[in-house]
């Protein structure tokens, strides 16, 4: 079944609509304004999953300046289509792309998706105290 799905990393694929109707229902991006996704989009290393009748149904992306650094965000896999390493395509082909090597740190943050990332080779933070944030997580509600 995975099979039947390609990957593209072409920025004019990514399906806005589909996309933002996901994270107005996740966890983390609850009332995310389109433009606010469709920017982000355009500012991003993005990947999308497309099924065969090419309705996006996985998406990812990363934040990063394509030298050092990279943030992975935004990872989904539409219920119809889980459980079949669809995410676990999409970070790899992520992780092997052309742009994004050679980087000295990427991060994520995640509630509960840890197995999918560590089976990836990701790991926790031993020692957070290094690390600072700037977190406005109402932002999206304030209009
Ligand atoms: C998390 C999510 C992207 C996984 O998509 P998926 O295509 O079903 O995942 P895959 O089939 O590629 O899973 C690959 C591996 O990760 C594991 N995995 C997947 N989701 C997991 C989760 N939530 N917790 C722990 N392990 C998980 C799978 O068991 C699988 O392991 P295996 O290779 O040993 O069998 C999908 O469930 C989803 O969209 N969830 C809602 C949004 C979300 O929580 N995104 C993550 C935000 S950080």
């Amino acid at each position: 079944m995975t099979d039947a799905c390609h990957l593209s990393f072409d920025p004019a694929a990514m399906q806005v609509d589909a996309i933002h109707a996901f994270l107005t229902r996740s966890y983390w991006a609850a009332d995310i304004p389109r433009a606010v996704v469709e920017r982000a989009i355009a500012g991003s290393l993005c990947v999308g999953a497309f099924a065969s009748g090419r309705d996006q149904v996985g998406f990812a992306r990363v934040v990063t300046d394509r030298a050092t650094f990279a943030y992975l965000a935004d990872v989904y896999v539409l219920e119809t289509h889980r459980g079949r390493g669809l995410a676990a395509r999409m970070v790899k082909a992520l992780h092997d792309h052309p742009d994004l090597q050679g980087l000295r740190r990427w991060m994520l943050a995640t509630s509960d998706a840890h197995g999918l990332y560590s089976s990836l080779g990701w790991t926790g933070i031993d020692d957070p105290a290094p690390f600072m944030q700037r977190h406005f997580p109402d932002v999206y509600r304030q209009g």
